[in-house]
């Protein structure tokens, strides 16, 4: 059911390839359809975060997802393991994700995924940043630190943007159409939060997992609670 990246629309600078995609989804588009971007002038992250990226250095992509009601829950957690997919594919990492979809390389963020759209219309848009060439010294102050792209992890197998794009359509579609259960195993078993202490607006605990509807469990002095959506921080 899921093939993925046509019709495509690449842009060479667009405010927000998620944008597009909903403005794309709204006036029905078709299941499949892909938004690319060589640049963003605004790229936009989860909690209301910007997401940049120099420009020609990431995939920069948004899909639209059609006819997935019952598996929407887990599009966030299935799109994580696709990049994982694509990234170990084309480059030498080994990929991790921090709840819920956060991809990272030894520690550090290589790619962040925004899932937005109207699930009670049956449509949601995956959109994808993911760091391919960016030089350290090209992110900015805040991130150097905690950021990452395969260049820098995978210095001597590092893959062109459009290969990592292939890639990662082709993973979508595979791991869009897997089982629930298929995608909650390969999500489980690339946690990078199970047994860490973690901060939340709400508290503190340790990270146990996640339920079958893709929420977060941590341990706390009051018991076992799930968090459905929000940010979590690393403590240690
Ligand atoms: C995050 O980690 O906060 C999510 C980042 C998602 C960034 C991608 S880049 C392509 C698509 N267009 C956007 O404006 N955002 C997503």
């Amino acid at each position: 059911m899921t093939r993925l990246g046509l019709p495509r629309l690449h842009l060479s600078s667009i405010d927000s390839t998620n944008e597009r995609a909903k403005a794309l989804a709204r006036a029905g588009a078709p299941h499949g359809t892909l938004v690319t971007a060589t640049e963003q002038t605004a790229g936009r992250g989860r909690q209301g975060r910007a997401w940049t990226a120099p420009p020609g250095s990431a995939v920069l992509m948004s899909v639209l997802v059609r006819g997935l009601e019952e598996r929407h829950a887990v599009l966030p957690l299935a799109a994580a393991v696709a990049v994982c997919a694509a990234a170990e594919r084309t480059a030498s990492v080994e990929c991790a994700i921090k709840w819920p979809n956060d991809v990272w390389v030894q520690g550090r963020k290589l790619a962040g995924i925004l899932v937005e759209g109207r699930p009670q219309e049956g449509w949601a848009t995956v959109g994808i940043g993911l760091n391919v060439t960016t030089a350290a010294e090209a992110f900015p102050a805040e991130l150097r630190e905690t950021a990452t792209s395969l260049a820098l992890s995978s210095p001597e197998r590092t893959p062109t943007v459009d290969g990592v794009l292939a890639a990662l359509v082709a993973d979508l579609g595979a791991w869009l159409d897997a089982d629930r259960d298929e995608v909650l195993a390969a999500w489980r078993s690339r946690d990078a939060l199970r047994g860490r202490s973690v901060r939340w607006k709400g508290g503190e605990g340790r990270a146990a997992g996640i339920d079958d509807t893709g929420a977060l469990l941590v341990e706390t002095s009051a018991g076992v609670q799930a968090l459905e959506a929000g940010e979590v921080h690393l403590l240690r």
